[in-house]
């Protein structure tokens, strides 16, 4: 049995660090762990510029503990307007990693998002030809479509058209849930212009959680948890160690008071134990040989990014409680307490 494990440090490809005193509260959690995050661009107003991504980028600087090393990864958030100039200078300058595509109100400051792709079209080609790379939120927002179908229907109308005009557009659908999903992106995969994020959160919950003994505001996210033979195709995806799955947590923070609400936000907030999450669904499966590929080569790899210096430790420990975080302007978060209780604590030596 394995109770120790060191592994190249890993990085999240999707995170949500908000902004002000939220920000500063998470973004210390996630740069303790890991070399590098994708920055999330849907704030109110979204980062939909250049030179916004690089004044968002150093909010999030500002807010990495002195002596750590942690570098943000910054996303645009395309809207109808987006300037392919920009864009593109964003991208050559390195300010820019890639953009994020939410379809209009699908979930979480969604409003400017695109509601019909081929108004973007120009900016796709643009981002075809330069080789950036282009985060879908995977669920069309159509109110008909049940929620729980939202992105195998994506997948047929929006992803697979798409990928027909646009063959060498590199895409990443964040944060897959069906097993439609996993099945397409590791069919499609091999040819190295699509891969997928997997979070934490969907690893270990299935959508009984979400109603077990009552409502379970914390469980609730978008893409919503589905059934489990779903949460099974996503472990046997993460733990495969194929090139096109890797690690995006997704931790999405929001207060406590809007969480347990009428009308609770989306968003799980993994950042606390976002690693011992993955390490635990991994050591579950017996395929902690696997984590390697999936936390901290698979991304940088498919975003062309060099494998990170230092390593991450994990240890198998007695299970602790997780404590809620408090934000300076007196706002509780409530991290992510998974079904079943954690074994694992990671730490980083760079
Ligand atoms: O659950 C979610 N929360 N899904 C998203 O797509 C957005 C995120 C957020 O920003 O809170
Ligand atoms: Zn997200």
């Amino acid at each position: 049995m394995t109770e120790i494990l060191t592994i190249i440090r890993p990085d999240d490809f999707h995170a949500h660090f908000r902004t002000g005193d939220l920000l500063r509260a998470v973004v210390p959690l996630t740069a303790a762990i890991f070399g590098r995050a994708v920055a999330m661009p849907n704030l109110r107003p979204p980062v939909t510029t250049t030179a916004r991504a690089k004044t968002y980028r150093e909010e999030i600087l500002a807010a990495v503990p002195h002596g750590v090393s942690f570098e943000p990864l910054m996303t645009l958030y395309l809207t109808d307007l987006t300037d392919a100039n920009d864009l593109q200078r964003g991208f050559e300058e390195k300010i820019l990693s890639a953009a994020k595509l939410y379809p209009a109100n699908a979930t979480t400051n969604s409003e400017f998002g695109i509601s019909n792709i081929k108004r973007i079209y120009p900016v796709l080609e643009r981002m075809q030809k330069i080789g950036m790379p282009v985060l879908m939120h995977g669920e069309v927002a159509d109110a008909v479509v049940d929620i729980f179908d939202r992105e195998a229907v994506f997948i047929e109308r929006v992803l697979v058209p798409l990928r027909r005009d646009f063959p060498a557009l590199k895409i990443v659908m964040e944060h897959i849930t069906t097993e439609e999903a996993v099945d397409y992106v590791r069919e499609e995969g091999g040819k190295g212009t699509l891969a997928a994020t997997v979070t934490a959160h969907h690893l270990h919950i299935n959508r009984n959680a979400l109603l077990a003994g009552g409502v379970r505001p914390h469980y609730y996210c978008l893409p919503i948890a589905k059934r489990e033979k779903h949460r099974q195709a996503l472990i046997k995806a993460a733990t495969s160690g194929e090139k096109m799955f890797f690690l995006g947590t997704d931790s999405a923070p929001h207060a406590l008071s809007a969480k347990e609400s009428s009308c609770g936000c989306a968003g799980c907030f993994t950042s606390v134990t976002a690693f011992e999450l993955y390490a635990q669904i991994f050591d579950e499966a017996g395929k902690l040989d696997k984590l390697e590929a999936f936390a901290s080569i698979n991304g940088a790899r498919f975003y062309g990014l060099p494998i990170n210096q230092g390593s991450a430790i994990l240890r198998k420990i007695t299970p602790r409680h997780i404590k809620p975080i408090l934000t300076q302007d007196a706002q509780t978060i409530m991290p992510f307490e998974p079904p079943s209780p954690l074994l694992w604590e990671a730490s980083v030596s760079v």
